[in-house]
């Protein structure tokens, strides 16, 4: 079975959650504490052994390309500066991994954007990992999923159990379960259904770990929701000609596209931090006693 290498990152939206702050940078650049959102999730890949990341860009994304690429002028100033902790992680991000660039021209959905990969992914398995989503390390969902598919062969989703009434917002799963509470099987997905129509409250998170079978299944997709390609209705079509898992998590995972999750990411991850998180913790202490919120 072929070891899957390759993630897909798509990064082609307009971010208009986030308007005005993503009018003029890409709204995967936004900082969660010091670093941009899109970093997490390349150091996600990576972390999880995936070796060459594919980035889907389109209009106004040179600041991602230039993130990860090499910055002679800033390293060579921290070198005379003697700032070497500094050199050190800026030149840690270009080192990452092999990153590639790919351009979508038109925003034409998800599936759409996961299309444009094919022609480097060609025929192995890959991930497919979302920014908006951002996942704390700690959890290991990515791992879990590739063992997961190391077992099965198969295209496995990250899904989570959310309110009725947000499902809506998701990929809609209708599970059967398998061996534990921890893997199901896709027998159907619907994307953004009403409340009502959904098939349970298992929502598909943005990790996919997907066969390649999923650009033929594409291919034969009709614009969704939205009048937009979406990822969810080919793998609603893999699902019927293999074998697709879900598996299931809890907790750990933020919408950082959503205002007040993008808080809770950055309050979140300022907590654990070895330099800042002890002040940071005892100020929070004190601010939530002043402002009476408890
Ligand atoms: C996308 C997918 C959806 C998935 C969600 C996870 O939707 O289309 O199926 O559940 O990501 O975050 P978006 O949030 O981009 O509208």
């Amino acid at each position: 079975m072929t070891k899957v290498r390759k993630a897909v990152i798509p990064a082609a939206g307009l971010g208009t959650r986030f308007l005005p702050a993503t009018k003029a940078q890409p709204k995967e650049m936004l900082p969660l504490l010091d670093k941009p959102a899109i970093q997490y999730v390349v150091e996600e890949a990576v972390g999880a052994g995936l070796t060459d990341i594919i980035i889907i860009t389109g209009r106004g994304k040179h600041a991602i390309v230039d993130h990860f690429d090499r910055s002679f002028e800033l390293e060579h100033f921290l070198e005379a500066k003697g700032k070497f902790d500094e050199l050190k992680q800026v030149r840690e991000i270009s080192d990452m991994a092999s990153i590639h660039y790919i351009r979508q021209r038109d925003p034409l959905g998800l599936g759409h954007a996961v299309a444009a990969a094919e022609g480097h992914v060609r025929d192995e398995p890959f991930a497919v990992l979302l920014g908006d989503d951002l996942i704390v390390e700690s959890t290991h969902l990515l791992q879990e999923m590739l063992a997961v598919h190391g077992k099965y062969g198969r295209s496995v989703l990250g899904a989570m159990e959310v309110s009725r009434d947000d499902i809506s917002l998701y990929g809609a799963i209708e599970p059967e379960l398998v061996e534990n509470e921890h893997l199901a099987r896709v027998r159907s997905i619907v994307e953004k259904p009403a409340p009502e129509d959904a098939p349970s409250n298992l929502a598909a998170i943005g990790r996919y770990v997907l066969t390649p079978e999923i650009f033929d299944c594409l291919r034969r997709t009709q614009p969704g929701v939205g009048g937009e390609l979406q990822l969810t209705d080919a793998i609603n079509l893999l699902a019927q000609e293999q074998a697709v898992y879900a598996y299931v998590f809890e907790g750990g995972r933020f919408d950082v596209g959503n205002k007040i999750d993008y808080l809770k990411a950055t309050i979140e991850l300022a907590i654990d931090r070895d330099d800042i998180g002890k002040e940071f913790r005892s100020w929070l202490g004190d601010f939530v006693e002043r402002k009476k919120l408890i």
